[in-house]
């Protein structure tokens, strides 16, 4: 199906390509990263904000990759050279860079959710939830259940686009789907659930206006939707000129909303009806695996298998987002080196695990991590990308975003272009101002101690 390199690997279905990449979108992000987001934000009012920044930054920015992927046929690197030039290679080395650090924090907080999920299956939740965290989550047993995860996302990106990630995504997406769902139906069954509706729905004017809370759910939307390390374009040069890419990426952003939507409607009553939110805020890490395991502890046996079910539906996100993730420093790896697929998988899986020992067995590492990687770097690849895709290439990108398109998305085509060059560009480099800010006091802080 590639139109370039004969034995490149290719998505088999369009099904199978929305479904990869909204595997890669749907992750931790939409559940730890969400709800720790919104209750901070102010609830209602973050999630009106996050829904906007997907709309107006999160698609422009995504069909900006999809673009570049397809037309360069190429991981990042090699697809930034061929479609912008040599220059340019740089913005996907970043890429490759920022993937590999995001990927292994994220690993370890993915080895957690092993972790939470298999004990829910086999001993159910521990009583004091807070002490059995602080226990789990850093030291040697977080660290084998790091490379536990890095392992099976190996596994998957040694068996290739078509024959692992796609097939793979087919099977655990419509199921992580389903028990979201599933699980946000039963929520509403609690006492005390509406207060937790009221706080996540009902927006607080004040919060709207807070400028910090626009730069939160803007980050948030970019970390959600997999946007800047190229992790979108990666998976777009598995396409031909078939894919109707405006309609893909329209359905990929608002699937991420939804999923991270329906989770909070799971998450907020949940917490709420346990008086927990105190937790949510003590830390990044507090409504996942502190106040909601301790109210599943506190349920008894249905609290086990909701529990069982929700550290599942993690654990499938995780797994969906972080093979994406390989995949993006596989591919750059295969692309450049000309390696088979097998040894620039197992390197990049090995870089990624041994760069992961140190949230591991630090959590504060991971904090920093996460700031330095998942907000920062992550902005800025997203603001480097609308100014290629939208300024640099502009022609190109019309005429391939409209490649493959059905008449009405055609015609939307030149209306997200202008978006993505004079409404992106500012709002990003707003964003990235603050989060430098932000990441420079952070990095600061953790040296002084
Ligand atoms: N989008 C993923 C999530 O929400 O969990 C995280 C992610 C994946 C970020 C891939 C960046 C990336 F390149």
């Amino acid at each position: 199906m590639a139109t370039t390199g004969a034995s490149r690997d290719a998505f088999g279905t369009r099904a199978g390509f929305i479904l990869a990449a909204a595997g890669s979108a749907v992750g931790l992000g939409n559940m730890w990263r969400f709800s720790y987001q919104a209750s901070e934000g102010g609830g209602a009012a973050f999630v009106l904000l996050y829904i906007g920044m997907t709309i107006i930054l999160g698609i422009p920015l995504m069909l900006a990759e999809f673009g570049i992927g397809r037309r360069g046929q190429s991981a990042p690197v090699g697809a930034l050279r061929r479609v912008v030039g040599p220059h340019s290679a740089l913005v996907g080395w970043l890429g490759a860079v920022g993937s590999l650090l995001i990927l292994s924090y994220y690993s370890v907080i993915a080895g957690w959710t092993v972790r939470y999920a298999l004990e829910a299956l086999f001993v159910g939740f521990p009583g004091d939830t807070g002490a059995h965290f602080g226990a789990v989550s850093a030291g040697g047993s977080a660290a084998a259940f790091h490379v536990g995860f890095m392992v099976a996302t190996l596994l998957i990106v040694m068996a290739g686009i078509k024959g692992g990630i796609e097939r793979v995504s087919l099977v655990l997406m419509p199921a992580l789907f389903f028990i979201v769902a599933g699980l946000a139906v039963w929520a509403v069954t609690l006492d005390g659930a509406g207060e937790g509706y009221s706080v996540y729905l009902k927006p607080d004017v004040g919060d709207l206006m807070n400028p910090s809370v626009w730069r939160a759910a803007a980050a948030q939307a970019f970390f959600s939707l997999s946007l800047g390390m190229g992790a979108m374009m990666t998976f777009a040069s598995y396409l031909d000129r078939q894919a109707n890419l405006p309609q893909s990426a329209t359905i990929v952003a608002y699937t991420d909303f939804g999923v991270a939507f329906v989770a909070g409607l799971v998450v907020f009553p949940v917490i709420f009806s346990f008086g927990l939110q105190g937790a949510v805020g003590a830390s990044t890490v507090g409504a996942l695996f502190i106040a909601l395991p301790s109210a599943f502890d506190a349920m008894g046996a249905i609290g086990r298998v909701v529990g069982t079910a929700f550290f599942v539906a993690l654990v499938v996100g995780a797994l969906t987002s972080a093979i994406s993730m390989l995949e993006v420093v596989t591919a750059s790896f295969i692309d450049e080196f000309k390696v088979p697929r097998r040894t620039a998988a197992t390197a990049a899986a090995i870089l990624a695990t041994l760069l992961g020992l140190l949230p591991a067995l630090d959590t504060d590492v991971l904090g920093l991590m996460d700031k330095i990687a998942g907000e920062f770097l992550l902005v800025l690849g997203a603001l480097l990308l609308a100014i290629l895709g939208g300024w640099l290439v502009r022609k190109q990108m019309l005429e391939e975003l409209a490649a493959g398109a059905s008449p009405w998305w055609a015609a939307q085509v030149p209306r997200i272009l202008a978006v993505l060059r004079f409404v992106v560009p500012p709002i990003v480099a707003a964003v990235l101002f603050f989060s430098a800010r932000e990441t420079v006091t952070t990095v600061v802080d953790f040296f002084r101690g």
